[in-house]
């Protein structure tokens, strides 16, 4: 197939490359998607959020839910089940900032579905489109909607996965990213993105990113091509390796891809990110939640057993800045 060289359109907002970074909960807070960005990728969504706290004025103005100063575009991901209130927090996310406005109705969380939210919603075709309406009418942005194939493989699943992907682009989804497992299958098995490519070909207008193991930049530009998708985001490979979106870049526009970082780089993108990180929170809670990054970065170490069991003890930033150090060659180690 020919090489496609545009980008991806969500509605008014049109990416250079098609592709862009997932919401990831507990992970594409500020510090992943800056370092995202500053690696090629062109737009990132937030972790998600509950529409309900967001609508409380003081929540929203927490740090962890504003949009950085120089991070546009950037999307917010919303959690919730009352038409409503989803279009409140839309407009109040807007007005924070936000470049575009993602429904959350995949999230396979027992403690989710429990409240009828995330995936629960795939049962319900009617308050997906009544959610879709109002925060339609309620921005000006682009509106993204986030969908699994269904809630599992049964005919009645199957039923609903449908009307919702094709009620929801008759009133105007501006995309659908839709990650092609159910929400019963959780993260077992393999994404099935013929799945996704038989909703691209059903509707070949509306604009469909797929989403599931992307984590080799070849496979996905060739599975994109293969499926005729419009796009996709980078979830659980973008973790701990910021180089994918470069490398995505090179693959995209038929340039050679570059070596992969050396212990150098890597040490200088760790202490970037975990500066980052010490930016937003405080340090003892910081250590803590860069820890999971950590353990993501260290997996190209050739001494990564080691280099886990080193930084995983480190509790303060002078320790992990020193551990980091030692292991990749930072001025400690040459002392
Ligand atoms: C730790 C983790 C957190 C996630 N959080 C969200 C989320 O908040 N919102 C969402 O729509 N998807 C979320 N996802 C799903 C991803 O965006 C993505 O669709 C899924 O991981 C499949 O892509 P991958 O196989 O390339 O990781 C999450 C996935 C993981 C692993």
């Amino acid at each position: 197939m020919k090489q496609r060289l545009d980008g991806l359109k969500l509605g008014s907002l049109v990416l250079d490359v098609p592709f862009f970074q997932a919401s990831l909960s507990g992970y594409s807070d500020l510090s992943m998607r800056t370092l995202a960005r500053r690696f090629g990728c062109p737009f990132a969504l937030t972790d998600v959020m509950l529409a309900k706290s967001v609508t409380y004025p003081q929540v929203l103005a927490k740090a962890c839910f504003q949009p950085g100063e120089d991070e546009h575009p950037v999307g917010a991901q919303i959690l919730g089940n009352t038409p409503a209130t989803m279009a409140r927090a839309a407009c109040d996310l807007v007005a924070a900032g936000y470049d575009a406005i993602d429904l959350n109705c995949a999230c396979p969380a027992p403690k989710v579905l429990r409240r009828g939210r995330g995936g629960a919603l795939l049962n319900h075709p009617d308050l997906v489109i009544d959610i879709l309406k109002a925060v339609r009418d309620a921005v000006p942005c682009p509106v993204l909607m986030k969908l699994r194939i269904g809630m599992n493989h049964s005919p009645e699943a199957q039923d609903s996965f449908w009307e919702i992907v094709a009620r929801s682009i008759e009133n105007g989804v501006d995309a659908l990213v839709i990650h092609g497992r159910t929400v019963s299958e959780r993260f077992r098995g393999k994404a099935d993105w013929d799945a996704l490519a038989a909703v691209k070909a059903r509707f070949p207008a509306a604009t469909i990113v797929g989403s599931g193991d992307v984590f080799d930049p070849v496979a996905a530009v060739d599975l994109l091509k293969k499926t005729g998708l419009d796009g996709f985001v980078v979830a659980r490979g973008a973790i701990g390796n910021p180089w994918i979106f470069r490398n995505l870049r090179c693959v995209w526009e038929g340039r050679p891809v570059p070596d992969p970082p050396d212990l150098a780089e890597q040490r200088l993108v760790m202490l970037e990110h975990l500066d980052h990180v010490l930016q937003g929170y405080p340090e003892k809670w910081g250590i803590g939640y860069f820890r999971k990054f950590m353990i993501y970065y260290v997996r190209r170490h050739p001494q990564r057993k080691q280099v886990v069991l080193t930084l995983i003890k480190a509790k303060t930033r002078a320790e992990v800045e020193a551990g980091i150090n030692a292991w990749y060659g930072g001025e400690a180690w040459h002392e």
